[in-house]
C-alpha cells in the first residue's frame, strides 16, 4: 500500500460547488480503484493524500498531472509499503480552510492560510495539517477515523465536505 501526499494550485478561481464536484467525481473513481483520501484546500493550494495499492495510485496521479485545473503539483511526501491507511474512511473528501480564525479554531495553533501558500511545504507540516483536518472532518460527521477497517472509503456527502 502506497500513500503519496501532494500539492497543488488551482489555474482558474473555482467556487465551493466546482471543487466539491471535483472532489465527489474523484471519490467515485477513488471507490472503484480501492483508493482512499483525504484534501484541504485553501487559497486556490490544496494538499491531499491518496493510500493505495501501488499501481492505482500511481494511474490517478497520472490522470490528475494530466488535469489542467491544477498545476505546480508537487509530492511532498510518499511513503511505500505503510501497514495501514491513514485516511481511510472517505474514498476522498474534501475540507476548505480558507478563513484564518478557522484555522485556529479548529488547530488551536498558530499556522495560518500562509502556511499553505508556501511552495516547498514541510511534510511534518502537511501530514499534520491532513491529520489534524481529518480528524475534525470524522467528528463532525460522527464518522470514527478508523472505521472502515476493509471496508473502501466512502463517497462523501455535501455536509461531510467542512466549510467554515
Ligand atoms: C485538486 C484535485 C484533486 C483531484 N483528486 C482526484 C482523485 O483523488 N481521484 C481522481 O480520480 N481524480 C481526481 N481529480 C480529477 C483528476 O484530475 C481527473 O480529472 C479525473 O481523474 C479524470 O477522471 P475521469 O476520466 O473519470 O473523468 C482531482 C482533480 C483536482 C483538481
Amino acid at each position: 500500500m502506497l500513500q503519496v501526499v501532494f500539492r497543488s494550485q488551482l489555474t482558474t478561481l473555482l467556487s465551493y460547488l466546482d471543487i466539491q464536484r471535483i472532489c465527489l467525481a474523484a471519490a467515485r473513481n477513488n471507490r472503484k480503484a480501492a483508493v482512499s483520501g483525504f484534501m484541504v484546500e485553501c487559497g486556490g493550494v490544496f494538499l491531499q493524500s491518496l493510500e493505495g495499492p501501488v499501481h492505482v495510485v500511481n494511474e490517478t496521479l497520472d490522470r490528475m498531472y494530466r488535469d489542467n485545473r491544477h498545476d505546480h503539483i508537487e509530492i511532498v511526501c510518499s511513503e511505500q509499503d505503510i501497514p495501514q491507511r491513514r485516511f481511510e474512511v472517505w474514498a476522498m473528501n474534501v475540507m476548505f480552510l480558507d478563513d484564518d480564525a478557522f484555522w485556529t479554531r479548529v488547530f488551536g495553533s498558530e499556522y495560518s492560510c500562509d502556511e499553505m501558500l508556501t511552495q516547498r511545504m514541510d511534510p511534518a507540516f502537511a501530514m499534520g495539517i491532513l491529520a489534524m483536518a481529518y480528524r475534525h472532518a470524522c467528528s463532525e460527521t460522527g464518522l470514527s477515523a478508523a472505521a472502515a477497517g476493509n471496508r473502501l472509503g466512502r463517497i462523501p456527502q455535501i455536509r461531510h465536505m467542512i466549510r467554515r
